[in-house]
């Protein structure tokens, strides 16, 4: 068995999506480093990710990060007690290259290798920023590539109270800014032009009285398009950009609050890219206020892909006993049960 100290230090690898990413996180909660090479302006030509040129920059970055991550922490690979590795869900060629560099590292290096799903990562991040964030809490996840409605008992035992029957809340944000002609990403941008406009067309909420938490998003997104497409005289970009995040906030702000209320749950958390939307903070803010509960927003950083997240996710998972991979380790486009 792998002997693992009492201060357990992980250096841990993200490669799920465009951003390259390796940390040095102590005791799941000290980032002693975190560096992030995103290949954002690269696919912005392409107008979203290209899987196939994610995956080589991903090879060329992986060596170059791992050592950046090392040298501005301040250590070296004698002082990492275990190497953590995003394994899945994302593109599956994106993740195979972290999966492999990380078992390359642990095999030469003799270290414990924890494979690490990105959704957890997601929601561990706020272990990093909220030192007062207590058990049980709902932590909405609302990413490019997932949304869910999670209800965490403990740092591994979460229910997913509902997800996205379709599209996830950023994939929605994507394609309606690159139909208003915005680049890529178009979370960031969709929230800009938003500001200068007013919410006044109305886009229909999905699941009118119905009793559950799954979201949708993707008829939203194709109102807009349809929206753009079928005008008849010049339309307001702005207007567009603040009704249809109007719509996709309050699906999310919504759905949480209802979860925890009906729970008696007094902690909202925020997780993931799109939990950096403004207009999503204040609505959740208000809403919280209203209902005495509280509301915990991550720093910038800690909402997109980065590999902190992944650290901590990792120390928490050595702290329960949870295997370590082997060389078998393999990447999954998706993972059980929507969050591994
Ligand atoms: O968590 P993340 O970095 O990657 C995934 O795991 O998918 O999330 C990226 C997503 C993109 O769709 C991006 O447009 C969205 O997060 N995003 C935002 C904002 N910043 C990033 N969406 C809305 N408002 C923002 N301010
Ligand atoms: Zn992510």
């Amino acid at each position: 068995m792998y002997d693992i100290g009492k201060d357990i230090t992980v250096l841990a690898i993200e490669s799920s999506c465009d951003e390259t990413a390796a940390a040095v996180v102590k005791n799941g909660t000290e980032v002693l480093s975190d560096v992030i090479a995103s290949q954002i302006d690269i696919h912005k030509r392409f107008g979203g990710v290209v899987p196939e040129i994610a995956s080589r920059n991903h090879t060329l970055a992986l060596p170059n990060v791992v050592e950046q991550a090392l040298k501005d922490a301040a250590v070296t690979f004698g002082n990492i007690d275990a190497i953590a590795v995003t394994y899945g869900a994302g593109l599956l060629g994106a993740l195979l290259t972290g999966v492999s560099y990380a078992k390359g590292l642990s095999c030469a290096l003799k270290l414990p290798l924890m494979a690490v799903s990105h959704v957890r990562g997601h929601i561990a991040a706020n272990y990093i920023a909220h030192k007062d964030l207590k058990f049980p809490y709902i932590c909405i996840l609302a990413s490019g590539g997932h949304s869910a409605v999670l209800e965490v008992k403990d740092y591994d035992i979460i229910d997913v109270l509902g997800s996205t029957r379709d599209d996830a809340a950023g994939e929605a944000f994507d394609k309606v800014a690159r139909s208003l002609g915005l680049p890529y990403p178009g979370g960031p941008e969709i929230q800009r032009l938003a500001a200068e406009g007013k919410p006044v067309i109305s886009f229909a909420k999905p699941f009118k009285n119905e009793n559950h938490y799954d979201f949708s998003f993707s008829g939203l997104k194709t109102a807009v398009v349809n929206y753009i497409a079928n005008a008849k005289t010049p339309i307001s970009k702005a207007d567009v950009a603040a009704s249809f995040q109007a719509a996709a906030v309050s699906q999310l702000s919504d759905n949480a609050l209802r979860a925890a209320k009906s729970r008696g749950i007094k902690s909202i958390a925020l997780s993931g890219g799109v939990g950096a939307n403004l207009k999503l903070r204040e609505e959740l803010s208000a809403a919280c206020a209203q209902n005495g509960i509280k509301a915990y927003f991550l720093p910038l950083r800690l909402c997109t892909d980065n590999a902190a997240m992944i650290g901590a996710e990792a120390y928490f998972m050595i702290k329960k006993g949870k295997p370590f991979a082997g060389l078998d380790l393999d990447a999954k486009a998706n993972l059980d049960g929507y969050i591994g």
